[in-house]
């Protein structure tokens, strides 16, 4: 079978400013390059022939010409007979760096240097507290083993306790809503089954979460974007949009949204419910950073659920605690319970005891593991917050109420020549472009702050500044030509 092909159309775009780099053939294979590891050009993919990119891009035939010979001399390009040039990755596909599986972030890489620093993964190590949630949970198992061990819908116990949470946040929950998966992005996928087919329309928000976008357009959705920024919804546009395409579903991230921070208050919340509810539009909304407030007196709005009854919720162990544990949930009407079992039982049946027990536990105790955990993250949120500061002044960003990035906009549209040269220095980034359905966000960058040790972060954001020195001098020893980014 022939390999599925990127016109040259397609490709132009999404290489940002590559071209603008010295030499340009360097510019444009470090940007392929690039474009391959994070999975934007998913490999197996043919490029354009050098003559069509040549042409697309109007450069000369051996800038094209070098920059292929350039890929496949590094393992980016295999040469096929009758196939032209087809993107692959260099040695071991699960490789260190590779950021790979279509455009999905890929967490947790083993990197084995410790040297390199990744700033991919919005996540933490486990909090104090865990260890003693395992014993509490090997401590409870022997109740459990006379069973069988499958729990489709999950422990009772653990379902209850998530349905007793949303009641308390104001949204009433019986422990039948409630279905516990392996990770709220399982409760994502899951829904996606029960809920979406091809062809169907959803609406998601741009940026947002890459593997909740690749879930969707797996299942054969099309994603109809809608915009927020660090300011938050632009809930007239969106109401406007739901008017016009009548989504199947709307994905919303609306508690810390991933990756601009921004938190939706009531009243948006109470008029995009309405709005979904007139255009019969399902809400799957996650709430993976919902605990992740910086201050804890923060006052939160209500779930989004409150506000449209059609809501499927999918939260989770993961920021609150620990991804290590692999449990999550998702709540929803009694009726599409039914259909989200239905969908998950040819899937896995259910998610560990063991890891249910221990996430029982630390619910039991989330306000003081919540605690330490916010005081870790406001201290690595202010010393790389500081750093930004101090070394790349130019640099704009809201320093957000809560979540564990910044969304930065850059001076330049320049992420992914930044992610490159970041790259080289053993900084390993996810571009803005990564967050969008259609390729923007080349002048954004999200950086999660919470993945280091906080004596790291001045040498993470030195490896930063000498990157983004690299790319503005690149660029700016090529002239004016204008970016190719739409
Ligand atoms: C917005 C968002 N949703 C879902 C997930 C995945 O959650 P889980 O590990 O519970 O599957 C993440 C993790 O990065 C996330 O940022």
């Amino acid at each position: 079978m022939a390999p599925p092909a990127v016109p040259a159309h397609r490709l132009v775009p999404l290489l940002g400013s590559a071209l603008e780099t010295t030499p340009a053939y360097r510019g444009l294979a470090d940007a392929l390059r690039l474009l391959i590891a994070d999975g934007r050009l998913p490999v197996g993919t043919r490029l354009p022939s050098e003559r069509d990119l040549t042409a697309a891009l109007g450069v000369s035939r051996t800038t094209v010409s070098s920059a292929y010979a350039a890929l496949r001399d590094s393992g980016y390009l295999q040469s096929r007979r009758g196939s032209g040039s087809v993107t692959s990755l260099p040695g071991d596909a699960t490789g260190s760096r590779a950021r790979v599986a279509g455009s999905a972030l890929r967490p947790g890489q083993d990197l084995d240097d410790a040297d390199v620093i990744d700033l991919t993964c919005a996540a933490m190590p486990a909090p104090v507290g865990t260890i003693a949630a395992y014993e509490a949970a090997v401590a409870a198992l022997p109740h459990h083993l006379g069973g069988t061990g499958y729990h489709p819908l999950g422990l009772p116990e653990l379902r209850e306790a998530v349905a007793a949470r949303y009641t308390e946040r104001g949204l009433a929950t019986t422990p039948d809503q409630v279905m516990v998966t392996s990770g709220a992005l399982a409760g994502i996928a899951v829904a996606t089954r029960a809920l979406l087919g091809a062809g169907d329309r959803v609406l998601v928000e741009n940026p947002t979460y890459p593997n909740a976008i690749e879930a969707f357009r797996r299942a054969g959705a099309r994603t109809v974007p809608l915009s927020v920024t660090a300011e938050g919804w632009d809930v007239p546009t969106a109401e406007a949009t739901l008017r016009q395409t009548a989504p199947r579903a709307a994905y919303l991230v609306p508690d810390f949204h991933n990756p601009t921070g921004a938190l939706m208050p009531e009243e948006q919340r109470a008029q995009l419910g309405a709005a979904l509810a007139a255009s019969h539009t399902v809400a799957i909304v996650d709430e993976t950073m919902v605990d992740l407030a910086h201050d804890a007196r923060l006052d939160l709005p209500r779930p989004f659920g409150a506000f449209h009854a059609r809501t499927v919720t999918a939260g989770g162990a993961s920021k609150s605690f620990w991804g290590g544990l692999r449990v999550g949930w998702v709540r929803a009407p009694r009726d599409v319970v039914a259909s989200l079992l239905a969908a998950r039982l040819t899937l896995d049946l259910g998610a560990p005891v063991l890891e249910q027990l221990a996430m029982l536990h630390l619910l039991d105790h989330r306000d003081e593991v919540l605690a330490h955990r916010r005081e870790v993250i406001v201290t690595n949120r202010d010393a790389f917050v500081g750093e930004l500061r101090k070394q790349l002044p130019q640099w704009r960003f809201h320093v957000p109420s809560g979540g564990l990035c910044l969304w930065v906009e850059l001076p330049e549209a320049l992420s992914t020549a930044l992610c490159v040269a970041a790259d080289r220095r053993g900084l390993v980034l996810a571009a803005g472009p990564q967050f969008g359905s259609d390729g923007a966000f080349e002048r954004f960058i999200r950086l999660p702050f919470t993945g280091l040790p906080s004596e790291r972060v001045a040498d993470a954001v030195e490896r930063l500044a000498a990157a983004w020195d690299e790319a503005t001098t690149r660029r700016s020893t090529r002239g004016t030509r204008p970016p190719l980014v739409a």
